[in-house]
């Protein structure tokens, strides 16, 4: 049987951006049982814990050199008051999770928690301030409470709170989805927020902020042209206003409607491969919202960030649908191998992206039980592991001579071969992701400037795209070897159906160690 023949160049010795670390990063929210019963179960909880810090969850995570997590939300941001969780546990004040639930928040988890948590974690933090409902002082009380040494009245405060040296905080998000749950704002209203707003999020001592406005939803790129207008000085010498350093968008994939987005796995193969589709629009999205900000700023001083992002399917039957809980399948791994292909070709603007959430919900890297507390890590998980060696490394340009096979799916075209490339430490990586149900593809990598020794290759894949990882089976999707074939010009990698595949090798004869 003749499989698809991908011919794929590859320039070893021509390093492009660096794509950032800070593309891999999480996202966790006041929502279901992300905090709560997942990263956070409690000094009390039979679970190993450090302060009520699941320990076990902290190494799943370690593992993947997790380089941000994002805190308190989303929507819960919003409405988020951290001086609520300041302070004994016994006298923090509760409130009603009125995006998530309308469940009774108690603020057992609140800011000495988070940043324990990032400490554990080895990641740095970032924080999305309350625009919506909060007050200009509040956000700068913070910012003062966690960053400023020496002596002040947030100092003297969290000092009373037990913590003596100030914390490192750089990223600082001025609200979430300001045109919706963060206050259903207008650009130009929200954008004179975000000035007023950055402003008073001072630099105290040597901390310096990177100020992340609230940005587009999907396509809104009139968003995106209005903030790049209002927050820096226009012409060609654009520089970003001191009060903002980058703008972000959200962007998930929804193959469904809103009102019924689809099964996390139950599908069929029109359903894969819309799902496909909607996940490769990630890189029209970019690219239009990089589009505005390079008339504006073709230096590219504004960092673009996409905050959000990840599959959104129906929650699993018989759980609480404000707690978006969902299952995993190799279908949503592909989904995130898609995205990482794209970050990469994008590595000169986008600075940040974050994955929606890190567990429990939305598209998660662990699921946990809530009756046993068994710990399953995800076909998602270890795309984000597979392809960890990417972080910081110079991305390598892939050009495809003949194209990818593609599909037509409804009026769009699916390129069903994705493939990203980078160098870092004198070592090649390369990703290469076959999203056909059925066919298989052999891609014939064509290196040059270069070439590869100790090479070694793994793959992700399964029986059925709709295969998953449970407590009793929690190995059906994880990493395996995989072979490679050397040939005159490179590698030939062969890629089954619905196959992920990471390729690395010693980089021999290109003169440098980058
Ligand atoms: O990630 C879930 C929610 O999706 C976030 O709270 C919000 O920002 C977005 O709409």
């Amino acid at each position: 049987m003749t499989h698809p023949v991908v011919p794929a160049i590859v320039n070893l010795d021509v390093p492009g951006p660096v794509i950032n670390r800070h593309l891999y990063g999480h996202f966790a929210e006041h929502l279901g049982r992300c905090v709560y019963g997942g990263f956070y179960v409690g000094e009390d909880s039979d679970l190993p814990n450090a302060g009520g810090i699941r320990l076990d969850v902290v190494a799943a995570l370690r593992a993947l050199d997790i380089p941000n997590l994002r805190w308190p939300g989303g929507c819960f941001a919003d409405e988020y008051h951290w001086m609520d969780g300041i302070g004994p546990k016994e006298r923090r004040p509760s409130m009603v999770n009125t995006h998530w639930g309308n469940v009774e928040e108690n603020n057992h988890f609140g800011t000495h928690e988070f940043m324990e948590l990032c400490e554990l974690l080895g990641a740095e933090p970032y924080i999305s301030g309350n625009v919506g409902s909060g007050t200009v002082r509040e956000m700068s009380d913070w910012v003062e409470y966690l960053t400023r040494d020496g002596d002040s009245p947030m100092v003297r405060l969290r000092k009373a709170n037990g913590r003596e040296q100030p914390w490192r905080v750089r990223f600082w998000g001025l609200g979430n989805e300001a045109w919706g749950c963060g206050g259903h704002m207008r650009a130009e209203q929200y954008a004179a927020e975000a000035r007023r707003y950055g402003t008073y999020c001072r630099d105290h001592g040597g901390n310096t902020l990177y100020r992340i406005a609230a940005g587009a939803n999907g396509a809104d790129y009139a968003w995106t042209e209005t903030l790049m207008k209002q927050l820096g000085d226009l012409g060609c010498a654009y520089r970003p206003a001191p009060f903002m350093q980058a703008l972000s968008f959200h962007y998930y994939t929804i193959p469904g409607t809103w009102q019924d987005k689809g099964a996390a796995t139950v599908f069929d193969t029109d359903d894969h491969y819309r799902t496909m589709v909607q996940a490769a629009r990630v890189d029209e999205l970019i690219t239009g919202h990089s589009n505005v900000m390079d008339c504006y700023d073709p230096g590219r001083n504004v960092g673009l960030v996409l905050d959000e992002w990840g599959t959104w399917w129906n929650v699993e039957p018989g759980t609480n649908p404000g707690f978006l809980y969902q299952q995993n399948t190799l279908r949503d791994a592909l989904v995130a191998s898609v995205h990482f292909d794209v970050f990469h070709r994008h590595a000169g603007r986008l600075v940040m992206a974050n994955i929606a959430q890190t567990v429990n919900v939305l598209q998660a890297m662990i699921l946990t039980d809530p009756d046993t507390g068994a710990l399953v890590l995800t076909p998602t998980y270890h795309v984000f592991e597979m392809n960890k060696g990417h972080q910081d490394a110079a991305s390598l340009r892939v050009d495809l001579p003949a194209g990818t096979p593609e599909r037509a799916v409804g009026d769009a075209r699916l390129a069903t071969v994705s493939m990203s490339a980078s160098r870092k430490d004198g070592r090649a990586l390369f990703s290469l992701s076959n999203l056909d149900a059925d066919e298989p593809a052999e891609v014939e990598l064509d290196l040059r400037g270069g070439a590869l020794t100790e090479v070694s290759a793994r793959i992700l894949t399964a029986g059925r795209l709709q295969d998953h990882n449970t407590p009793d089976a929690p190995g059906a999707v994880a990493p395996r070897p995989h072979q490679v074939t050397a040939t005159r010009a490179g590698l030939r990698v062969h890629l089954p159906a619905g196959s992920f595949v990471t390729v690395t090798g010693r980089l021999a004869g290109t003169g440098s160690d980058t």
